[in-house]
């Protein structure tokens, strides 16, 4: 089983300095609204994937008074312990130790699975194509290192095609300089489509299983990957739609000095029914699809790594109404990984119908005490 035993906190949002011992089954973070709760949570998630599931700038993380932040967790998994630090300074790079020895950011990506259940969820169907892009490449990159260093390359070939295009040569110049960029382009970006379209397969099959137990498979959940460059199930062939779609741009791409096609600004389409949850659905469907998804996304986890990952569910079950509150306990029940469950109130029914071992950890002015646990029965 895996698990985080032990999380040391300093100047990370409202925390000042802060040690935390966790239980490995189940641990309830309970306190009034701002006390510090989604903040404890947000530790753990940033320890796994070195961003937080709420902002981009490390610097909203250092508490107000300060320029730096540094937390280190003890993940422990089949009695083997893995030391998690980070230390982060304004300007400077983020430092990631594993085992005291330094590691890129990100480089550990697929390592420690957490995954966060929040009203935010609901963003990735009610958004714009770019919250569901950074789902995709986010989500294919903590499943595959071969993904992200792929996603890294595209995004490199993409800025200085860009750079290209911007700068004004005159049209002829432009072509010759333009040549090994939109192979390069191309190459990389159709990996990527391909690996998208693959791990959206996966995530799909997972979604609708989860999808028709809470809908009595009333409806239907289909994940589709909409894209500008005419994927096809064959890699050659995508490459050569995406190559001819390319040059057909050209002029297009010279005007607005930016790449017109390619994985940058495709889509992911969540569609219940055949008609597109963003545009179609009621807010109930949304939810629901939401919840199936966040679920889906265990399960691949849990695949991968023969093992349940972290879930951290923030304020959910008060989101909730009776139906998904059942679905989603029963799929707690079913996964028996680390848990932590943050709330404003009393979670006795709760706490008895996982009947599991576990903590009440008391949040108060970023500042944490513990009340007595144990087995429910
Ligand atoms: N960088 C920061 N430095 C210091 N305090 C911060 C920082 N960022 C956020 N806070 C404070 O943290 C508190 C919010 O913490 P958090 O979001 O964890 O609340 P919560 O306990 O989850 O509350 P709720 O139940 O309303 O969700 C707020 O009071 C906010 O002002
Ligand atoms: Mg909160």
């Amino acid at each position: 089983m895996y698990y985080i035993d032990s999380l040391l906190i300093k100047n990370f949002r409202n925390y000042k300095h802060q040690q935390v011992q966790f239980n490995p089954r189940l641990n309830i973070l309970m306190g009034r609204n701002a006390q510090g709760k989604t903040n404890l949570l947000e530790t753990i998630y940033y320890l796994s994937v070195t961003r937080s599931f709420r902002t981009n700038r490390d610097q909203e993380l250092a508490h107000w008074d300060d320029r730096h932040f540094f937390l280190k967790g003890c993940f422990l998994k089949d009695d083997f312990s893995n030391e998690i630090q980070v230390s982060y300074r304004h300007n400077e790079q983020l430092k990631v130790l594993i085992n005291s020895d330094p590691v890129k950011r990100y480089d550990h990506l697929q390592q420690f699975p957490v995954v966060i259940f929040s009203p935010d969820d609901l963003l990735l169907i009610r958004e714009g194509p770019s919250t569901r892009r950074r789902f995709l490449n986010l989500e294919a990159s903590r499943l595959s290192p071969v993904y992200f260093k792929e996603l890294r390359m595209y995004q490199r070939i993409l800025q200085q095609r860009n750079q290209l295009l911007k700068d004004k040569y005159n049209y002829t110049a432009i072509n010759t300089l333009l040549d090994p960029w939109d192979q390069a382009l191309v190459t990389s970006g159709t990996n990527i489509i391909h690996n998208r379209i693959e791990m959206i397969g996966e995530l799909e099959k997972e979604a609708q299983l989860l999808f028709n137990q809470m809908t009595n498979c009333r409806e239907k959940l289909s994940l589709k990957y909409v894209t500008s460059v005419e994927a096809d199930g064959n890699l050659q062939l995508t490459k050569e739609k995406f190559y001819r779609n390319l040059i057909a741009k050209r002029d297009q791409e010279l005007k607005r000095g930016s790449t017109a096609i390619g994985p940058h600004l495709d889509d992911l389409e969540i569609s219940i029914n055949g008609y597109d949850t963003r545009k179609y659905s009621s807010q109930g469907q949304k939810r629901t699809a939401a919840l199936a998804l966040k679920m889906a996304e265990v399960s691949l986890f849990k695949k991968q790594h023969n093992d349940c990952p972290i879930i951290l569910l923030d304020d959910v079950f008060s989101e909730f109404d009776r139906e998904r509150k059942s679905h989603l306990l029963a799929f707690l029940k079913e996964n028996t990984g680390q848990c932590f469950i943050t709330t404003a109130v009393g979670l006795n029914s709760l706490v008895e119908s996982l009947n599991r071992d576990h903590k009440i950890i008391n949040v108060h002015q970023g500042s944490i005490s513990n009340e007595k646990g144990g087995l429910s029965s």
